[in-house]
């Protein structure tokens, strides 16, 4: 893995809602590659999140690309709203979805990116079928709902699994990581073949602030 290609998404699970875009501004002029906007529903994961109102009024906030983790149920009735939001990538997850490649077409047929999410208990071996049509394999590093979670270290081998079928099936494709991603766990996700990063509470529940915590984490892979 080129480490200086690696890319950082904070996740704004962990902000403070109450100066959001001043938060997602500062994690900008850190140089944050994209932002990782969280959904939840109470339903596929224990706990409630934000909509797309949050996404259409962080888009006049930031030029970085907001992307939007969809944990919830039937996300196909949402797609379209995400999409004229402002969402640029959206992210399904293969758990529960019985119709992924639909879900996948019609993401693509709103112009935005696709990606494809898989929780810690699901094999790599699920992405085989889907992965050419996608821009994106999210493989979560703990199981789906909150944030400041411990990383789950036995999902190390499966990033490398995943990594080598992107080579083989669709090089250029997106392999982010996401859940208890910090200084420590980062340099083990890019050793094994991440690309990508997702840190919430890494990034903006450090108590030196946004851009020294966004200064470690890169430091951290380089
Ligand atoms: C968890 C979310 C994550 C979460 C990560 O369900 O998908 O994006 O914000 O938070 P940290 O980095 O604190 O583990
Ligand atoms: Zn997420």
């Amino acid at each position: 893995m080129d480490k200086a290609a690696v890319k950082l998404a904070p996740s704004i699970l962990a902000a403070d809602f109450a100066r959001l875009g001043e938060q997602v501004a500062e994690a900008e002029r850190a140089g944050a590659d994209r932002i990782h906007v969280d959904v939840m529903d109470g339903h596929f994961v224990p706990n409630i999140s934000m909509g797309p109102v949050i996404v259409q009024s962080l888009r006049p906030v930031t030029r970085l690309p907001l992307e939007t983790h969809l944990m919830i149920s039937d996300p196909d009735l949402y797609l379209d709203e995400f999409a004229e939001a402002g969402s640029d990538s959206l992210l399904v997850h293969w758990e529960g979805n019985n119709n992924l490649h639909r879900t996948v077409q019609r993401v693509k047929a709103l112009g935005k990116r696709a990606g494809v999410v898989i929780n810690p208990a699901t094999p790599a071996s699920v992405l085989e079928e889907i992965l050419q049509d996608v821009d994106q394999v999210l493989v979560m590093t703990v199981n789906p709902g909150f944030g400041h979670q411990h990383f789950i270290h036995t999902t190390l081998p499966k990033i490398r699994r995943v990594r080598q079928m992107i080579e083989q099936i669709k090089p250029g494709c997106d392999l982010e990581v996401d859940g208890g991603i910090d200084a420590t766990t980062a340099p083990l996700t890019v050793d094994a073949g991440a690309n990508v990063l997702v840190a919430g509470s890494a990034i903006f529940g450090d108590n030196e602030g946004i851009a020294a915590a966004m200064k470690r984490l890169r430091a951290s892979v380089d």
